[in-house]
Parts: structure tokens; sequence; C-alpha cells
């Protein structure tokens, strides 16, 4: 694994050598034990849109890891001004030993990754959310013990979590249920990867999505870019909604995630959210160890 740019590039086998590996790290956090693998390593962290969770769990893990985060805003870097990604890839590769990138464009990720000449890792694009998925997936884990017949059941846009949450479920052995408008399904690219596995369904009735799952996932109505169709998504996604009674469908030992920021009342109802806080903040916090992780396998490529 050279970068980490979207699941579709990952193996099963890469997927659970990262979820592994964040269990270790995360003992080794919880229990204090020092573990400064990244030490002399210098981690550049681009962001072209707002994050809490991305940016907070990215410096603090790189600093645990005895390495060094430098957090760098678009707005202040030249590549806000117009300045190629192609150019800044191989600036940034003569300074840095990985860069995290959040953007809008998939491409402009995966041209840093072509252009430069270190690790890569997605903080989050229109297209996908990596980072996110192992970290939802290193939760379901640790609930559920295993993933093999479990029922993932994801409901809302077709999103970039949507995405990476079908690709990332399938690949570990979950089936996945969708259920979105019929205007906002995932991209073509993800409807393409999972078309070939019998456990991938999608509709458009919520309800019927939830049918017997154990795990209910959601996310925004209106993703970051997208606040000109607030108005406009507010009444195409009415009714895609964690609520009483999808939980009433879904097994009744279900877990509820979303990666955060939420909407309360919106895809999920405030009362559902209080209900299952601890497993959305677990996860929250298993972006740390998942990152951790990530960022091990891709600096120290012959072993941790
Ligand atoms: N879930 C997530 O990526 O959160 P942030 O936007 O706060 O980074
Ligand atoms: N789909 C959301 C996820 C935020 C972490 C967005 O892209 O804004």
């Amino acid at each position: 694994m050279k970068h980490l740019l979207k699941m579709l590039d990952l193996s099963q086998q890469e997927i659970f050598e990262i979820l592994d590996l964040a269990d270790k790290l995360k003992y080794q956090t919880k229990h204090d034990i020092p573990h400064p693998m990244l030490e002399g390593k210098t981690l550049g962290m681009i962001f072209q849109k707002a994050s809490t969770r991305t940016r907070v769990s990215f410096e603090t893990g790189m600093y645990q890891l005895g390495g060094y985060p430098l957090f760098l805003s678009a707005n202040d870097l030249q590549i806000g001004r117009g300045e190629p990604v192609q150019d800044t890839a191989r600036v940034l590769s003569r300074y840095l030993d990985c860069i995290m990138i959040r953007t809008f464009a998939q491409k402009e990720v995966e041209d840093l990754a072509e252009y430069g000449t270190i690790p890569i890792i997605n903080g989050l694009t229109d297209f996908c959310h990596p980072c996110q998925v192992l970290a939802d997936l290193l939760t379901i884990r640790e609930y559920k013990a295993n993933f093999d017949g479990l029922k993932m059941c994801y409901i809302g846009d077709g999103n970039n979590m949507a995405n990476s949450l079908i690709v990332g479920g399938l690949k570990v052995g979950m089936n996945v249920s969708v259920a979105c408008p019929d205007d906002y399904r995932p991209d073509q690219q993800v409807m393409d990867f999972a078309k070939d596995f019998n456990g991938f369904s999608i509709t458009n009735s919520p309800l019927e999505a939830a049918q017997n799952a154990d795990v209910l996932i959601t996310d925004v109505w209106s993703s970051m870019g997208m606040e000109s169709e607030i108005e406009k998504r507010k009444i195409a996604f009415k009714g895609y909604q964690i609520n009483d009674d999808i939980m009433a469908a879904a097994k009744s030992d279900a877990m509820v995630m979303h990666c955060l920021p939420a909407h309360r009342e919106e895809e999920i109802t405030a009362k559902v959210f209080e209900a299952h806080a601890k497993e959305i903040f677990d996860e929250a916090e298993n972006r740390l160890h998942a990152q951790k992780a990530v960022m091990v396998k891709l600096m120290l490529p012959d072993g941790e």
C-alpha cells in the first residue's frame, strides 16, 4: 500500500492489517504505552474544507507517534492562488514524509499521488472518505466481534460516505443495503463494483433497507460544498432519517453510527442519536486509532 486514496484501491488483507494495527495502537494509547514509531517524520495536512475530527485526530495522532504534524490551510498556500497541484506535489515531496489532503475533487488527490514521491492520504473528497470508513469498520468489529453475516444499512445521500461504506463494507464481507432517493444514488464506479456482490442491495425505501440490519448508518443531506442546494435537498431527503420506525425494523441490538457532524431531526432524530451516543463517539475516537495505523503503514512500509 503506497497511498490511501480510496477504499476501491485496498485489498481485504490491507484493510484487516490496518484494523489489526489500529487495535494494537489503541491499546497502547489507552494504557499510556509510548509508541514513537514515526520519530523524525513530518506530515503535511492540506485543508480546502472545514474539519474538526480529521484535523485534530491526525494532528494528535502524529504527535503521539513521535512525528510532527504541519497544518496547511489552502487559503494560505499558493495552491489557493492557482499553483498547480502537480507542482505543489513535487515541492512538498522534498520537505515532508506524507501528505493528508481534504479537498473537493478526487482528481486532485490522485494527481498529488501521481506527481509527488511521498504517500498521500485522502482526508475526504466529494467522492470518498476512506479514513472515516476505516474507523467505522474498526468500531463495528469492536461491537460485533467480526463482520461475517452482518447487515450494514446506509440511509441517505449517495455521497462520499455512502461510496466508501459500500466498498469497505462489501470488501470485509458484510451485506450492505442502501436507501437513497433515485436522484441521489452512489457514484457509478461504486455501483459497478457493488453489482457483483450478492449481499448488495439498493432501494429508495429506508424501511426496506433497514429490515434486520445489524448496523445503521446515515450522513448529512447536504455535504460540504453543497450549501446552495440545502433547501432543495431538505425536500428530496424528507423521510431518509434514522428514527424509531427504522430502529424497529432493524435487529433489536442494532448499532447506529454517524461520521459527524450530525443534523438532528434531519438525517437522524435527537432521540436515536442520544440513545446511540456511545457508538457514535467511539466511532469518532476511532478516527485517531485507525489513522495512526494508516500513517504507520504508509511511512514505515517495511513493517512496524
Ligand atoms: N467525520 C469527519 O470527517 O469530521 P470532520 O469534518 O470534523 O473532520
Ligand atoms: N458527507 C459529509 C461528511 C463530513 C465528514 C461532507 O462531505 O460534508
